[in-house]
């Protein structure tokens, strides 16, 4: 599609913006392409969505040559895009688009996703005025290309946003379709959101392609970033690849690798493997326990111990062998365990 044969519309005081959705070449490598076209100077946004496209640019610039330059002389070019949707945007007067800065503070904490609306044109303002009101819509954008408006929804978390289009979104009169195209943070570019701990497995959601046997890495990924699989990260995950939540959860639970909780400061490995079994390990895991107060879980009850069982930490004539954090400790007696458990007791609680 050449940006000629559409108009690309005035929508703010001396610049032209339009949306361009681009699909990408299966085997590209994305995080390239993205980091590419980020730094460009007239993408005014740059996000990495799921399902219909895999890009979605919001491109500004004073002129429309300047759009159309770019668009020949840069997106026509990549051989990693096999196809480029326009959407020229219409300026509507009580109705803006929030910077890119504003837009990274909207999404501290939250999740956003572009909504693509048919709507019936003469009803046009009054959709407007209710959506400008309306709480979780940042901003909304009159297009005239696929779709009649392009919006951009924020909340806590993608569920949320299925509620919001549902129960109001989809409510306003004229309204006749409404889609929905998750937002994926890529917080590499510098964009990291409070909660680190979804963050760093964005990249791997952004390519989930439905495949069998994705959920588990997804998982891994996100333990092991946090050290554990938050409710917040299987909320996003299910989120992202609509799986529901209860089939996540009973993945987690299935498997004795993923932990719910978060890990204590100070990780404890205590090895059950033959060399070390047969020295007793058994009873060195009842002693830590009770010395740090371990009620049932595998985290102490102040949250400063993890205990972790593992099948061989590497040094068997070491036997019975716990390490704690980076530090091995080796040959141990229940004297000697207490001793050193008691250095990482907070004090007060050391005797
Ligand atoms: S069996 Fe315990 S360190 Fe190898």
């Amino acid at each position: 599609m050449n940006l000629n044969n559409t108009t690309t519309a005035q929508t703010e005081k001396h610049s032209f913006s339009t949306y361009a959705f681009l699909r990408l070449d299966g085997n590209a490598d994305f995080q390239k392409v993205y980091k590419d076209l980020y730094f460009q100077d007239c993408v005014q946004y740059c996000d990495a969505v799921r399902e219909e496209y895999d890009i979605v640019l919001l491109l500004n610039a004073c002129m429309e040559k300047d759009i159309q330059n770019f668009v020949d002389g840069k997106l026509k070019t990549m051989d990693e895009i096999t196809e480029i949707d326009y959407m020229p945007i219409r300026i509507h007067e009580g109705v803006h688009s929030p910077s890119k800065e504003e837009k990274e503070v909207l999404r501290q904490s939250s999740v956003s996703a572009y909504v693509f609306l048919e709507i019936e044109k003469e009803k046009l303002d009054r959709i407007c005025s209710q959506l400008y009101l309306m709480d979780g819509v940042v901003s909304c954008d009159v297009t005239s290309g696929r779709y009649g408006m392009v919006l951009l929804v924020n909340g806590t978390d993608f569920p949320c946003l299925d509620e919001l289009i549902q129960d109001k979104i989809w409510q306003i009169d004229g309204v006749i379709r409404a889609r929905k195209v998750n937002i994926i943070e890529m917080f590499e570019m510098g964009m990291e959101s409070p909660d680190e701990r979804i963050g760093k497995i964005n990249y791997e959601l952004w390519k989930y392609d439905k495949k069998p046997g994705q959920l588990i890495p997804l998982l891994q990924k996100a333990q092991e970033d946090a050290g554990y699989v938050s409710e917040k990260a299987i909320r996003y995950i299910s989120g992202v690849t609509r799986i529901p939540e209860s089939q996540i959860y009973g993945v987690v639970t299935f498997y004795k690798q993923f932990r719910l909780k978060p890990v204590g400061e100070y990780l404890i490995r205590l090895c059950d493997g033959t060399a070390c079994h047969v020295n007793n390990s058994k009873m060195l895991k009842d002693i830590i326990e009770d010395e740090l107060q371990f009620e049932g879980g595998d985290t102490s009850d102040d949250g400063l111990f993890t205990l972790e069982l593992v099948a061989c930490l590497g040094c068997c004539s070491l036997a019975p062998v716990i390490t704690i954090n980076d530090q091995t400790y080796g040959r141990l007696t229940p004297l000697k365990l207490r001793k050193i458990l008691k250095q990482y007791k907070p004090k007060g609680k050391q005797k």
